[in-house]
Formats: C-alpha cells, structure tokens, sequence
C-alpha cells in the first residue's frame, strides 16, 4: 500500500489495508515482497498526478519480471487519480489491472477476484454511505499498530467549486458521516489505545451529520459530545473553509479544554480580487476577522494555511497582498504551491496564466517570509511549558517524540512506556524541525 497526497488518503489506506486484511493480504515494506500493490494517488496537482504514472512505469517492469518467474503480481490503482482519470489509466499503462475510486474502494474483494480471472476493471462509483457501512471494522491490533493519534473521516466531498480545485470533481459533493457512526468509531479507537482524534474531511466545518432523531450537528456539537469520552485526551480537526468558521465552532476553542489550540485554516491569497478569481466567497478582511475571533476565544491558538501563487491574473499587487496578509496573521506553519492548471476547473480555462519564472519567484519570497515566521513560533516556545502527547521512540536512544498542542515535534529524553501519555514538558530548545525539552515532574496541567 502505497499513499500519496492528503489525511483523506492515509484514512483510507488504513481502510483498504483493513479490509484486505480480511482477505488474507498483509502489508509489505516494499514492492518486492509484494504479490499485490495498491497505489493510492493523489490528483490535486499535475505534478501529483504525473509522479504516479512513472510509478505505475516502474511497477510494470516489476510486474513483468514476476510474469517471467512465472508468478502473479497486480497493481490496482486507488485514490483520486483513479477517480478523475478512470478507464483512461488502464489505457496509458498496461499493467495496471483494477482502477478503484475513493468512493467505491469497498469493493475490492470483488474486483480483485475478477482481476484474479484476468479482467481489467474500472470502478468509480459515488457510494459513500455504503462505502462506510461495509468496511469493516479495524481489530484492536491494527489500531495499536497505527499508534496514539488517528484520525477519523466525518465528512467528505466538497461543495464549493473554487476554480483552481479539482476536489469537487474527484471527491464528489459534501456528505456527511452520522454522529453515531463517528462515536462508535472513536470510542472504539480510544479504547484499543489512542489518545488524540483528528477528525477529518475535506470541508470539515460543513460537517451537518444526523444524530438519531434526524437532527444535523454542526462540527462544534461533535466535538463537544466528543470531548466526554474519557480516555480521549486530544480533539483536532482539518481542513477547514473560511466560510463555514462560524462564530459556534470558534466558541468551542475557548470552550473545550479538548480541542488542541491549532486551526489550519486555508485563505489561498490576500487579494480580494484574487480571491473572488478563485470563487471563494470571502475577503481577506474576512479572514482576519477570523482569526481575531479565534484569538478572543483562545489566545495562544496558532494559525496554519495554504496558499497558492500565481493563479492566473495574479499581478505584483495582488500578490502584495498575500505577504501583507500573513504578516498581519502571523503562521505557526503553512503550505504553499504555484498554481497548477487541472483539467475540467474554471481556471485552467483561463487566457491570463502566469509564466513559470514568476510563480517561481513569488513562491520563494512568500516561503522565505513564513519560515521566518515558523521559526519565530517555535522560538517562542523556548522556556514555556507545554503538554506533549508522546507518540513514539524518538531518533536517538531513550529519547521519544511527540507532539505539542500546536502540532510542533518535540523530543525529549524518557522511556517508552510514556508512549501514549500527556505530560507537561519544558522546552529548551528549537531546531529546524522540531522542539527538545523535558519532562516537568509533578506539573501536570490543563
Ligand atoms: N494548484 C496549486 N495548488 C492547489 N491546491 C489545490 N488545487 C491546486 C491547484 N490547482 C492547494 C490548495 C489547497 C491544497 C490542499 O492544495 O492550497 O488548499
Ligand atoms: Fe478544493 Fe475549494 Fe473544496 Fe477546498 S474548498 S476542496 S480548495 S474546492
């Protein structure tokens, strides 16, 4: 199993790798000891989309030595490649047997077994509520084996169309898990073990699931009834969408000693005309307003986003205003990526695209300006205490990692058996990548 892209992809290859599981399959490091390889692609960008062509070339010379040897190996390929291209993956690579969406991925018992008769088969049916009633559910080992943090999809689709985006299309239109079926879920995985849920979607603060009466809840309900299971110490949740920060779920931050102090919040630019460009029905000021409203309800919440530069028509201006934007924000971390034209959206229909050399440039000057702001945050970090969820052992002996409220890697020195506690550590020192500290005996706090 090999996963590309987004949260919404680690979910579901966790998912296929379950499933599969009851099937007989069990994961393999690398592709050489595997009979079976599932690539679960990524389309948001071309560059995403092309890297899994020269994978899939790869996988085919693999696939003929096998045949050579006399021995079986397919190659199915999942995710949103597969949604958005289809039939039109077996066409370009000839090896590939099974084409499965992100929707339909339920049914690869099924198709594995025609592909076994020698078929080659497309499935990309939009049928999440099946999807979800039909997977079965992870064994208490497989949880443990994924560690402390998991997440949980709530929601998935979008639709908001903005005009760079591809989403809307490969992921279909927002639907939304019932509260139910997220509880069992969670309590489930909290009870094999894990301590921090991240609850996932691809617009996760439209989530609007029905509780048993019928009754849709908005996310900031979710994770209040969420925050009394005991056990569970942590509640985050990504990605969220401007428009649907509402004034109940920014409460929540100041509300619910649960929900961690990080919101990754993506704006994409700081031009109202750009922004408009992109069909994503809100101004900067918009956004500012947001995040003054998320620091009133808690202070030391920390910002995350995604921007992209260059999308076409963007002028020196408009792109003025995006650094003037995260200088008033100030980030604790972001992404950022030029535009990339993707078949079927409104922008790649555009006349006025910006030359490469410019979208290199403008993304060099806004990385430069939010690594110096990433830096500052975990600078200041330096002296405070902070709570750390421990994950894992860390790279040297006897020390483990885990992460701060504000998603920072910290490392410190202690045994393992603290996997999977929170305990209140003081930092003492910011690399590039993450925090060192110790552990503050007897200090445990909220
Ligand atoms: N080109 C560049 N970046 C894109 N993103 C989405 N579509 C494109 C595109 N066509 C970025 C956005 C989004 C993130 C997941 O990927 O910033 O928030
Ligand atoms: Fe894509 Fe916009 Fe939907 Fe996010 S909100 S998935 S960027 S269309």
């Amino acid at each position: 199993m090999k996963s590309f892209g987004c949260q919404m992809n680690v979910y579901d290859a966790a998912r296929m790798t379950d499933l599969l599981a009851g099937e007989g399959y069990g994961e393999t490091a690398s592709e050489e000891d595997a009979d079976l390889v599932i690539l679960n692609t990524c389309h948001i960008r071309e560059r995403a989309a092309e890297k899994i062509y020269s994978e899939l070339g790869k996988l085919a010379v693999l696939k003929r030595e096998r045949a050579e040897a006399g021995r079986d190996f397919k190659i199915v390929v999942a995710g949103c490649v597969a949604q958005a291209e289809g039939e039109l993956v077996l066409r370009r690579q000839k090896a590939v047997d099974v084409v499965v969406g992100p929707q339909s991925y339920q049914h690869l018992p099924r198709l594995l077994r025609r592909a076994a008769e020698g078929a080659r088969l497309t499935d990309t049916d939009f049928a999440v509520e099946e999807k979800f009633r039909d997977l079965p559910k992870p064994t208490r080992a497989q949880i443990a084996a994924r560690g402390v943090s998991a997440f949980v999809t709530v929601q998935e689709g979008c639709d908001k169309f903005c005009s760079f985006c591809v989403v809307p299309y490969t992921r279909g239109a927002e639907v939304s898990r019932d509260v139910a079926q997220v509880v069992t879920e969670t309590k489930r995985l909290v009870d094999a073990g894990v301590r921090e849920i991240t609850l996932i979607g691809q617009n996760v603060n439209a989530y609007r699931g029905e509780d048993s009466l019928g009754d849709p809840w908005p996310l900031e309900r979710l994770l209040e009834h969420l925050s009394d299971i005991d056990g569970l110490e942590r509640l985050r949740y990504t990605t969220s969408h401007p428009v649907d920060m509402t004034q109940g779920l920014i409460d929540a931050h100041g509300a619910l000693p649960k929900l961690m102090p990080f919101v990754h919040l993506p704006v994409q630019s700081g031009s109202d005309r750009v922004l408009k460009a992109m069909n994503r029905r809100h101004s900067a000021q918009d956004y500012l307003d947001i995040v003054a409203r998320l620091r009133a309800a808690r202070p030391d919440v920390a910002l995350s986003s995604d921007f992209i530069v260059g999308f076409p028509g963007e002028t020196d201006a408009d792109f003025e205003e995006t650094l003037a934007l995260i200088r008033a924000v100030g980030f604790a971390s972001t992404f950022s990526f030029k535009y990339s034209p993707r078949p079927g959206t409104p922008g790649a229909e555009r006349e006025d695209h910006i030359a490469d050399e410019i979208m290199r440039e403008r993304l060099a000057i806004l990385q430069g300006l939010v690594e110096t702001q990433r830096q500052a945050f975990n600078t200041a970090t330096v002296g405070r205490v902070v709570n750390i969820l421990f994950e894992k052992r860390g790279r040297h002996d006897g020390q483990i990692a885990g992460k701060s409220p504000y998603m920072q890697p910290v490392h410190v020195f202690g045994p393992p058996e603290l996997v999977g506690r929170v305990l209140p550590a003081k930092i003492t020192a910011a690399g590039s990548n993450s925090l060192s500290g110790e552990i503050v005996q007897g200090q445990e706090q909220g």
